[in-house]
C-alpha cells in the first residue's frame, strides 16, 4: 500500500499552523475515542467503536488531530490504494459541529492527497446519508448508495471526488479556526 505523509504534503505550512491540524500520537487515543462517542448515535453507531479502537492502536502517519489550544476538536485520515485515495474515520466534536473545523480537516486531507502524488487522479469516501451534503459541497458525486449498509439506519454512500473538481486551499482561502 502506498501512503502519504506530513512530510509530503502539498500543503502551506502557515496554513497548518494556523489550523492547529498535527500528527495523531498515542496519547491522543483517549480524546478520540471522546470525539467519537460524541457523535453517537446520531452519527455512527456504538457499534463502530472498536473498529475505530482497532485503527486507532496501528501506527498511523497519515491520520490527523485539530488541536485548538490543547483542545482535541476532531481527527481524520487518509489512505491511497491502487492510485485511489481515500478518506478515513473524520469527525468534528460534536459541540463543535458547524464551526468551519471540518471544512478545514478536509481541505488539509484533499490537499495532502492530490498534492502529494499525481497519480492520484481520484479521492473515494464512504459515508451516510447523514453527511453526503457535507461532501457533496467539495465536489464529491455520490456512485452508489446501499440502504443500511453502514448499519440500520445508516445508509452506505460511496461518493468519488476527480482531481478535475479538487479546490486547493490558499493561504487567503484557509479557514480559521
Ligand atoms: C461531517 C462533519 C465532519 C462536518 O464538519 P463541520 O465542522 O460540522 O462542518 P463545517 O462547519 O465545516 O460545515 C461546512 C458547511 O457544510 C455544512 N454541513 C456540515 N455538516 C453537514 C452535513 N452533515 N450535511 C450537510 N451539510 C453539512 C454546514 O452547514 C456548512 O455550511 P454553511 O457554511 O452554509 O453553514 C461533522 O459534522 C462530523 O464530524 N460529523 C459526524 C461524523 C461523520 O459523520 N463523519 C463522516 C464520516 S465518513
Amino acid at each position: 500500500m502506498h501512503t502519504v505523509g506530513a512530510d509530503k504534503i502539498g500543503f502551506d505550512d502557515r496554513i497548518y499552523r494556523r489550523l492547529g491540524i498535527r500528527r495523531y500520537k498515542p496519547s491522543d487515543f483517549e480524546a478520540c475515542v471522546g470525539v467519537f462517542g460524541s457523535n453517537v448515535p446520531r452519527y455512527f453507531g456504538a457499534a463502530e467503536l472498536p473498529e475505530f479502537a482497532a485503527f486507532l492502536g496501528q501506527a498511523h502517519a497519515h491520520y490527523w488531530v485539530v488541536d485548538i489550544e490543547g483542545a482535541l476538536e476532531a481527527c481524520g485520515g487518509v489512505s491511497v490504494r491502487d492510485g485511489v485515495g481515500r478518506l478515513c474515520w473524520g469527525m468534528v466534536h460534536l459541540s463543535r459541529h458547524r464551526t468551519s473545523i471540518g471544512s478545514a480537516l478536509l481541505q488539509w486531507r484533499l490537499d495532502a492527497l492530490f498534492g502529494a502524488s499525481s497519480d492520484v487522479q481520484e479521492v473515494r469516501i464512504e459515508t451516510s446519508q447523514w453527511t453526503a451534503g457535507f461532501y457533496g459541497r467539495f465536489g464529491f458525486k455520490t456512485t452508489t448508495i446501499t440502504a443500511n449498509g453502514l448499519a440500520l439506519g445508516f445508509d452506505s454512500v460511496v461518493m468519488v471526488l476527480s482531481r478535475k473538481d479538487w479546490r486547493p486551499a490558499s493561504v487567503d482561502s484557509a479557514h480559521s479556526v
